[in-house]
């Protein structure tokens, strides 16, 4: 954590801001969010309109514990105890019913509420000292890739922000697993992919646990944040195996020519491209997760038209990685 000697005033005055209904961004694991005060709609329109998001996208509630369940959620399954006893703080979220707690404004007007508490010390202390649970999307504008780093949030959204807390790089680098418990807590499904596998729901649960298809609706529950055009940079993504890369990009920046940025292992042989057109990719999937959005930033930077990918195995974390580059492939259309 940067800034050590100045970070309690800083939370000190995160605290302040919310309580006033201000817009704080804060560090988690997965990514960087745009916090608000959960309880204030009108700080959580705030946090849509500067993000630019529809208003019938729900956002998660972040909370200090799994003390805060029953705040936000109502017939909390035992389930939910046993995930939240294994996994939090971390990179868990949870959908469950939701109580009266949860606005309409949260939960984009569904019968469910979805909750995480993070496991960064920044948005922990943050938390603690706040008391009540803060909507907190992704701190990027709408469709654009998460941040993961203060540097990003301030590129994307600059003076809309209250605040910025800086916490240094996050060290998981995607989003968090999503877990629908609403629909039927028997038959968890993950609604979102991250650094929580299916396996490791299963494994604590006792019982299968499906993926849901991407970009469809599971078991009646909207997760609107999974439409294909998200995770997209500008550049258009294209994924290649590590034998296709360099036949690919050498017909990419041939006629018609286009500006090609290759992301992969050095060890990925592509003779067309110039050392300005590679940027190095980690062959670890932990790895390459934790970097995968700077790196699709770092592409758009260097005016890629089309970003080749060579993905990590799917494996681990591989598997929201590629998750990730589907979608953001897919979305170019
Ligand atoms: O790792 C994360 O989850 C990050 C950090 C900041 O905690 N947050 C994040 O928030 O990714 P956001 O808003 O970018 O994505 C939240 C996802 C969206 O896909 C949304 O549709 C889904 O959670 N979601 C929120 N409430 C839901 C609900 N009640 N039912 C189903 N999906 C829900
Ligand atoms: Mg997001």
């Amino acid at each position: 954590m940067p800034d050590m000697p100045s970070m309690p005033a800083a939370i000190d005055r995160a605290v302040d801001l919310l309580r006033a209904g201000g817009l704080v961004a804060l560090p988690t694991e997965t990514v960087y969010g745009l916090a608000a005060d959960a309880s204030n709609e009108v700080a959580v329109r705030r946090v849509f309109a500067v993000k630019g998001r529809p208003a019938s996208h729900p956002v998660i509630v972040h909370v200090a514990g799994a003390a805060a369940l029953d705040e936000w959620a109502r017939d909390v399954p035992d389930a939910a105890r046993r995930l939240t006893a294994a996994f939090w703080p971390g990179p868990l979220t949870l959908v469950l019913p939701r109580s009266e707690r949860a606005l309409d404004v949260v939960t984009g007007g569904q019968d469910t509420v979805a909750l995480r508490a993070p496991d960064h010390p920044v948005a922990l202390a943050v938390l603690r000292a706040f008391g009540g649970g803060l909507a907190a999307p992704s701190a990027n504008r709408f469709g654009h890739v998460s941040p993961t780093t203060a540097e990003h949030v301030r590129a994307d959204l600059g003076a809309d922000v209250d605040l910025v807390l800086d916490g240094g790089p996050c060290a998981i680098g995607v989003e968090s697993t999503i877990v629908d418990l609403a629909s039927d807590p028997a038959a968890p499904v993950i609604l979102r992919t991250g650094a929580i596998g299916a396996d490791d729901v299963a494994r604590v649960l006792g019982v299968p646990v499906r993926v849901a298809a991407a970009g469809t609706d599971a078991g009646g529950v909207r997760a609107p944040g999974m439409l294909d055009a998200h995770y997209a940079p500008r550049a258009g993504v294209e994924l290649v195996s590590a034998d296709e890369a360099g036949p690919r990009a050498a017909a990419l920046a041939g006629a018609p020519e286009r500006r090609v940025v290759l992301v992969a292992p050095p060890d990925v042989a592509a003779p067309a491209l110039g050392p300005g057109q590679r940027i190095d990719a980690p062959v670890d999937p932990a790895a390459f997760a934790q970097r995968l959005y700077a790196m699709l930033r770092e592409a758009d930077a260097r005016g890629a038209e089309v970003a080749l990918v060579v993905p990590p195995p799917e494996s681990g974390l591989g598997v929201a990685v590629r998750d990730r580059l589907r979608r953001a492939a897919g979305g170019r259309g």
